[in-house]
Formats: C-alpha cells, sequence, structure tokens
C-alpha cells in the first residue's frame, strides 16, 4: 500500500439535501491497521461520516484521501466493507448461506470455494443453524451477525462498523468485541461508529468525539476519552435523560409493524399522568379522551421512528443507485423526501395535544 493512511480528511462538511447539516469542519487521520471508535448521541453525524468513508456519500467541503489517494475507485470500494446501522438496508438475498456466499462469486470465486467460505464464517459467528433461513425473517441481532458475516466474507481490509452492537445480547456484545480485536490483531482497520461506553475500551485503542453540533469535539486514547466527562456530558454520551429513555427502547421492525408497541405504551404510561378511562396496552379502540396520554407517546414514537424510516429510505436509494437502478432510486429519494413532510405534521399534531 501506497500510503500508511487508510483516510485522511481534512476540514470535510457535510449537508443533506436542503440543508440539514450532518458534519461541521471534520479532521482526522486514520493509519492502517488501528482501531477507532466514533462516538456521538443519536443525529451527531455518525452514520454520515461512515458513508462518507464508504464512497456512498460525497462531501460537501474539505479534502479526503482514502488510501493516501483523491479518487474513489471501485477496487478501493472493495477493501473497505460496511456494516450497516439498518441489517434491513444491507441484507437482500433468500437465504443466509446465499447472502454470505454473494460477496466472494463478486470477487471470483467459485461456487464451492465461496459456499466454503460461508461455512467457515458461520461456523465463526456460531450461525450455522440459520443457514437456510430468510434473512429478512431473523431476530435483529441475528441479522446483525449475517450482516457482520457479510463484510467478513470478502475479506476487506477496512471495516466499518455502524452501532454493530445494537440489539445483540450481552453474549453475543462480548463475542462481537473479542471478534473486533482478532481482526485488528490481523491487521485490519476497524472504525466503529456508537454511543455505548461500555464497549469502546475493548474494540478501540483511539477515539472521537462528535458533539451535537456535528463537529470533532475530542479525538484521543479511549481510555483517555472515557476519563472525559464535560466532553461526553456535552456530547449527549451520558445524561440522566439517556437512563430514562432506556426503559422505552423496544424492538423495531421496518415493514410498518411496531412488535413491542403494547408493552411501550404501558412502560410509558406509567411515566405520564394517567388519565381516567385509559386502558393501558390495548390496541384498536382508544379512548380518544386520553389524549394527554396515549397519543402523545404514540405520536412521539411516529415522530421518533419517522427519521428512522427516512434513513432506511434513502440507504436502500443508495444501494438501487450503486445497482444502476436509478430510477428506482429516485424513488425512494422522493419517499425519503416526501417523510420530511410527515416529520412536520407529527410536530404539528404534538403541538396539538
Ligand atoms: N437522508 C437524510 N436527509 C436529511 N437529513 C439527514 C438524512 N440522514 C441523516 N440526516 C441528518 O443528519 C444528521 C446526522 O445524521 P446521522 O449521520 O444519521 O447521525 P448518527 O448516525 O450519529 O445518528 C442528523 O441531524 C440527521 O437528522
Ligand atoms: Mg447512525
Amino acid at each position: 500500500m501506497s500510503s500508511s493512511f487508510a483516510f485522511e480528511l481534512e476540514d470535510i462538511s457535510f449537508e443533506y439535501q436542503g440543508g440539514q447539516k450532518a458534519l461541521d469542519s471534520v479532521d482526522l487521520s486514520l493509519p492502517f491497521g488501528e482501531s477507532l471508535t466514533v462516538l456521538g448521541t443519536n443525529g451527531s453525524g455518525k452514520s454520515t461520516l461512515l458513508y462518507i468513508l464508504q464512497g456512498l456519500l460525497t462531501p460537501s467541503a474539505g479534502s479526503l484521501k482514502v488510501f493516501g489517494e483523491k479518487t474513489f475507485t471501485g477496487p478501493k470500494r472493495a477493501k473497505i466493507a460496511m456494516m450497516f446501522q439498518n441489517s434491513h438496508a444491507q441484507l437482500f438475498s433468500l437465504t443466509v448461506v446465499d447472502e454470505l456466499m454473494f460477496g466472494p462469486l463478486q470477487h471470483g470465486l467459485s461456487e464451492q470455494e465461496a459456499r466454503g467460505r460461508a461455512e467457515d464464517i458461520m461456523e465463526l459467528l456460531g450461525i450455522g443453524a440459520l443457514a437456510s433461513r430468510s434473512p429478512w425473517q431473523l431476530s435483529g441481532g441475528e441479522m446483525k451477525k449475517v450482516a457482520l458475516g457479510a463484510c467478513l466474507s470478502t475479506n476487506p481490509d477496512v471495516y466499518l462498523l455502524d452501532e454493530p452492537t445494537s440489539g445483540l445480547d450481552p453474549r453475543s456484545q462480548v463475542e462481537l468485541a473479542d471478534l473486533a480485536m482478532k481482526l485488528k490483531e490481523s491487521g485490519k482497520t476497524i472504525i466503529t461508529a456508537t454511543h455505548d461506553l461500555h464497549i469502546i475500551e475493548d474494540i478501540s485503542e483511539r477515539s472521537i468525539v462528535i458533539g451535537e453540533d456535528h463537529r470533532v469535539l475530542a479525538d484521543g486514547p479511549s481510555a483517555e476519552i472515557l476519563k472525559m466527562n464535560d466532553i461526553l456530558l456535552k456530547a449527549n454520551l451520558i445524561h440522566e435523560h439517556a437512563h430514562r429513555h432506556e426503559g422505552f427502547r423496544h424492538k423495531h421492525s421496518h415493514f410498518g409493524f411496531h412488535e413491542h408497541l403494547e408493552g411501550e405504551v404501558e412502560r410509558a404510561q406509567k411515566a405520564v399522568p394517567q388519565e381516567a378511562g385509559a386502558i393501558p396496552g390495548k390496541k384498536g379502540h382508544q379512548n380518544m379522551s386520553d389524549t394527554g396520554g396515549k397519543l402523545k407517546v404514540l405520536i412521539e414514537h411516529w415522530k421518533e421512528h419517522n427519521e428512522e424510516h427516512a434513513r432506511t429510505y434513502l440507504e436502500w436509494a443508495e444501494k438501487a443507485q450503486a445497482e444502476g437502478r436509478a430510477e428506482l432510486a429516485e424513488t425512494l429519494r422522493e419517499i425519503a423526501r416526501e417523510s420530511t413532510r410527515l416529520d412536520e405534521l407529527f410536530k404539528k399534531a404534538a403541538g396539538q395535544l
């Protein structure tokens, strides 16, 4: 490799269509073989940064060098694998084994070699039992493992992992951290975006903190960063509200249904003043006199996930674009744009409660 740096970013900024700022004046040089955690609260710009490093998005301003050069060619892209925050945006094959064979087949391996590689990866990740299942019908955690497997299958030099541990049970989280360490020991460059402070010392020697203003607030050894309470507070990474919000977390499907919503509403109602006549946890015949309680929770929920959906549409648009399906990509972008209108309507409804 000609350069000792995998990525060199100088004064990189990014704005989405419509002027939404996502990154502001980011400087970052990452040598090959280093493992970096990108810490930041929701919306700080972590995913955007990873998209830029993968070449899915082009910076609005600043200079980016990948593997020492300013051009972003196909072969370079093949050396970088990204595990998307939302596995639905990444997985597309009919079965898990097909998903894991796809990359190797694209790289010119024979059917037999590709199958062998898929089997090795399933064994490594403990997902052999899922081989003939549809990736889209797996649990969130299982899906993450398959998505990671898909990255491993092409044996890239650089791994971009977007919130890899979210949705994983504690044992799987430890296994993932172990695997990240093994990859690092074998010389891979790993960039992990997360807001999970527990894992960062295990998975990375260095961390950067992105603030809510989309700027890098700190860059240094992970152990040092973890001690910077004022920075972590400013970046909204430690905050008592974060703990209160934990109770509202739930598994969310992108097929339009909200699996654990009833439990969530029930839990949320414990946190908001109960009004007479409310039926906790019953879906369907909602009591509309309870406009201060349940509906408020529901609107908050719709508001929160609308943004997440919008990003999923966009991720799919990027995939469609990459596959040369420009028309579909444009329609998906249009859906994403329209969903910003929904955002306004949710806000309007929240204001009318
Ligand atoms: N497709 C999009 N269109 C407009 N704004 C977006 C889009 N995707 C993300 N954003 C905005 O850009 C900012 C950074 O988002 P993102 O990189 O996804 O943050 P993170 O991954 O840290 O949660 C947020 O304010 C977010 O709302
Ligand atoms: Mg993100």
